[in-house]
């Protein structure tokens, strides 16, 4: 066995657990979901999401992980007997993920480079989905890759190999900048946007509250997918990180740092996002809500470069910063995916964790091609959809109500608060136990119900076509859970004594 990474300190742990966090999720979509969901008052449903599931469940993953020392199928396998299965799916949905993240991580790349001169001109929008992506008419035709895309795809690779090569040795290094320099863009960002004319009226767009939304249902559930999402639960990256951690090591605190620098990142981002917007809807002279898109690739690619267009001054200068925060923001995110499947093989079957990211990497290199196809976007839509509306909500479900009641919850609080600052009372176990898996299930069976709604009425996510829908979203879940059991099932040969030695 080789002998397990460490975290060289406390600091980098928490570092590399927000970095993992704050991705995406926070520049692009929580301030949509905000907007769209009561403005100022969905902040009420996102916090109680954050104190019934997301601090809970975040320091149940990192107290198994480093209680077990190791990824989740071994952790969940040691739980109970049975279980390893539940550990294998949010690997497998990590991979899943991290072959379209990594694509658009392609994207910002190549973005990086049209910064310098602006290259979007005056239609980003068409830029972006005919002079970059190429794209296709729709899922059924991929009608080969698109040159930029492929280019881009391969620096996102090599990134994350560079970045994870060493394990946590150089993801320390790594986290080191690519936390704070997307808080520094940020910052940036957030003084250039509020001090535009026409930023209040973004403003309000973005945080109007509208209390009457906090009695639609839906609002709650883009509160609880939002907090999950976010947090990267359900997905065995925390869990991973977790067991790198020395055994004498704070959980609870850190789950709670972790978990409040990453909403304060979102809510930031609404800042810099709407107040740019609210500047452009002025100068367009057309209503916020006309011009500020659905968040998402539209946001990062078309609306906010437009918006950067209008600037008065240093139009390239302010592209390239948001586009540096997009990258570094994402990156850690990207990686820790990898970091989660490589731990989950490695642990399980004893393989050298170098060789196992080598492997994981080409693997995904391979089939992230699919997303850089010209039809590729059609399918990051549809996965990125039944992955995180579906898979994560069961996993986390489940995990919840595997830990809370068949490890149980106060052997768990037994456990953290020896070690921790904060103590938690007996009063975690009913959030733990009845809360957090009441809210989730609510939540996908809501899901659930929905989409059976739309399928009746012919009526599938975005006019995709059925059978896309049926390949993409449900194909996935129920060859991800079949391959879950499968390799729960298998104990592969483990890999000579002396190859692991030499190699280290
Ligand atoms: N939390 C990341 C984001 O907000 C996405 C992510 C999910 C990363 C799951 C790792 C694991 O973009």
């Amino acid at each position: 066995m080789e002998k397990r990474q460490r975290w060289s300190s406390r600091t980098i742990f928490v570092f590399a657990a927000i970095g993992s966090a704050a991705g995406l999720g926070n520049a692009w979509r929580f301030p949509y979901q905000a907007a769209s969901n009561g403005g100022g008052a969905f902040l009420i449903p996102y916090f109680i999401a954050l104190i019934t599931a997301g601090i809970p469940l975040l320091i149940l993953e990192f107290a198994i992980g480093h209680k077990f020392q190791a990824g989740a199928p071994t952790a969940m396998s040691k739980i109970k007997k049975g279980w390893e299965w539940l550990g294998w799916w949010p690997i497998l949905i990590s991979f899943i993920i991290v072959t379209y993240y990594s694509v658009i991580m392609a994207w910002v790349f190549d973005y990086l480079w049209y910064s310098l001169t602006t290259a979007w001109g005056n239609a980003p929008q068409d830029f972006f989905l005919n002079k970059v992506l190429h794209i296709s008419s729709g899922p059924g035709e991929l009608g080969g890759f698109s040159l930029p895309v492929i280019i881009g795809l391969i620096i996102a690779w090599i990134a994350i190999y560079w970045t994870i090569r060493d394990g946590t040795k150089s993801v320390g290094k790594v986290v080191k900048w690519t936390v704070p320099l997307p808080l520094a863009m940020l910052g940036i960002l957030v003084i250039r946007g509020i001090t535009l004319e026409g930023a209040v009226e973004g403003l309000n767009f973005y945080l109007d509250p509208d209390f009457s939304k906090l009695l639609d249902p839906k609002v709650w559930v883009a509160a609880y997918g939002q907090i999950f999402f976010s947090l990267s639960l359900a997905f065995g990256v925390m869990i991973a990180y977790a067991s790198y951690l020395p055994k004498k090591s704070d959980i609870t605190n850190n789950a709670i740092i972790t978990a409040l620098s990453n909403c304060g990142i979102s809510f930031l981002s609404g800042f810099a996002v709407f107040s740019t917007i609210g500047y452009m809807a002025v100068q367009k002279g057309a209503p916020v809500a006309e011009v500020a898109g659905s968040g998402g690739v539209g946001l990062a690619f078309w609306v906010y470069p437009e918006a950067i267009n209008l600037l008065p001054f240093g139009n390239a200068l302010f592209a390239l910063v948001f586009f540096i925060m997009l990258l570094t923001l994402g990156i850690d995110s990207a990686f820790s995916l990898v970091e989660g499947v490589v731990a989950g093989l490695s642990d399980k079957y004893s393989w050298n964790k170098k060789k196992t990211t080598k492997l994981v990497i080409g693997i995904g290199f391979i089939v992230s091609l699919l997303y850089a196809t010209k039809g590729g976007l059609y399918w990051l839509d549809i996965v990125d959809r039944y992955i995180n509306n579906f898979n994560v909500v069961t996993v986390a479900l489940l995990e919840a109500l595997l830990i809370g009641w068949g490890f149980k919850s106060k052997k768990l609080r037994e456990y953290v608060n020896p070690i921790s600052e904060v103590k938690l009372g007996p009063w975690f176990d009913i959030l733990l136990k009845v809360i957090s898996p009441l809210m989730l299930a609510i939540i996908l069976v809501w899901n659930v119900i929905q989409e059976i709604i739309d399928a009746i009425n012919g009526t599938m996510y975005e006019g995709y076509d059925l059978w896309a829908i049926v390949v993409g979203g449900w194909l996935v879940l129920v060859v991800l859970v079949i391959i879950s059991v499968i390799l729960a099932k298998t104990k592969l040969k483990e890999i000579e004594p002396e190859e692991v030695l030499n190699e280290e």
